[in-house]
């Protein structure tokens, strides 16, 4: 009884310790975590012509200059940054100040701005519950169409700007590209891309969406149980990483195994102390947007849904893109693998619109995911983005 009230007393200090150090970054909401690294922050409402609500967050100015003269962003150009799957706008300054993207820009001088797409927890709808399986009836097809084109329109209206500068990681990418495509006339109002691990290709990936969609069923499986969304509640989720994921080392790592199984192994330039935060701030995903991404591998085609998985086949037409695009790719990215990255490139390369193409890092083993998280991404890919966007608003905005 004794030793068994022990084990209990144990085990909740465990508990404690492992949440208490999870606390800052994993429980703070991103204004919270922006304002507490010293930066300023506004968050502004977007809605969507379907009647989806997106917070989406502003860093108007950097630290110092916010310290001497007040949070300005008057006249300054304007940049927005789209999360990934799964992702949320909190994955540009999770890895604080000297390493993560939004601060970088803001302390260069940029007005940045952290885009929410429908599904993550900074998002909701005028009618629907996020309990309603009507609330997830969406993928990248809607995020182009609806919510980018909103929260591009309403950056432009704040700051009086005639063009934002945009970037997208991942299916953030996506979202621009089905944006062009169905939506050309919003080429006039960004001034150039950067695309970190772009998601148009996926062929690479079709042994995995065989295995579960095909043999397995498993999204349908999971519907009938009334499930709609891959969603694990945060609380879950940290116990679940508090109690697994403390492995500091590859030999006796699960968690880390698992995602590298899907993202591509890189062991050295995982943030060790940063794997629990890194997992606990992964968002919810509607099964329809993993559906469309299994659409585009098994059909070799970058296809609209139209009717369904099985449906008919319809191209997004990338030649409407005509801003310029430069590529990031990870060597070692499993999921948006380089022989799948090079597709697009040729074919915006075809279509005079191919900037530049370059390799993450410069480090063989860089993966997807390093774009946000690896321990240097600051030195290895953000500084040196930066310049280069610099070099892209003197080429390409004549305001
Ligand atoms: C929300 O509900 C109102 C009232 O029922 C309806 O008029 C409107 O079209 C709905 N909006 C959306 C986006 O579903
Ligand atoms: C783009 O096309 C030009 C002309 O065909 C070719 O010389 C160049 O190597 C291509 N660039 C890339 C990155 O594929």
């Amino acid at each position: 009884m004794g030793a068994m009230r022990f084990s209990v007393i144990i085990f909740c200090a465990v508990l404690c310790v492992c949440s208490g150090q999870l606390r800052r970054e994993a429980y703070a909401t991103v204004p919270q975590l922006i304002a507490s690294s010293g930066y300023p922050v506004e968050k502004h409402r977007v809605t969507t012509e379907d009647g989806y609500i997106l917070q989406i967050f502003r860093i108007p100015a950097g630290r110092r200059s916010a310290r001497r003269s007040g949070p300005s962003a008057k006249g300054k150009r304007a940049v927005m940054i789209v999360h990934g799957l799964m992702g949320n706008s909190g994955n540009f300054v999770i890895m604080g100040p000297q390493n993560s993207l939004g601060y970088i820009l803001a302390d260069a001088g940029y007005d940045v701005w952290l885009a929410n797409l429908r599904g993550n927890f900074y998002t909701a709808h005028k009618n629907l519950t996020r309990n309603d399986p009507a609330f997830w009836e969406f993928s990248f097809h809607e995020h182009g169409k609806y919510d980018a084109p909103a929260i591009i329109d309403k950056i432009l209206t704040i700051t009086g700007l005639s063009k934002v500068f945009y970037i997208g990681h991942s299916m953030g990418t996506t979202t621009f590209f089905t944006m062009l495509s169905q939506r050309p006339e919003y080429n006039d109002k960004l001034v150039a891309f950067v695309a970190m691990a772009p998601a148009v290709y996926m062929s690479n990936m079709k042994a995995f969406v065989n295995f579960f969609l095909k043999s397995f069923d498993l999204l349908n499986v999971m519907r009938r149980r009334g499930y709609h969304a891959l969603s694990i509640r945060p609380e879950v989720l940290a116990m679940f990483v508090g109690s697994f994921c403390t492995a500091r080392q590859p030999q006796t790592d699960i968690c880390m195994r698992f995602l590298y199984a899907i993202v591509g192994e890189d062991y050295d330039l995982n943030p060790w102390d940063m794997v629990p935060v890194l997992l606990s701030s992964m968002h919810p995903a509607s099964f329809r947007q993993v559906e469309h991404f299994a659409k585009v591998a098994m059909t070799d085609v970058f296809t609209s849904w139209e009717d369904g998985l099985y449906g008919e086949v319809k191209p997004y037409n990338l030649d409407n893109v005509k801003v310029p695009v430069t590529i990031l790719y990870g060597e070692n990215d499993q999921l948006t693998e380089k022989s799948q990255i090079m597709r697009l490139v040729d074919q915006l390369n075809k279509t005079g619109v191919l900037e530049s193409v370059q390799a993450g890092g410069g480090w063989p083993k860089f993966n997807h995911l390093d774009f946000i998280f690896a321990k240097d991404v600051g030195k290895m890919v953000n500084r040196p983005l930066v310049e280069h966007i610099g070099d892209l608003y003197n080429k390409y905005y004549n305001e």
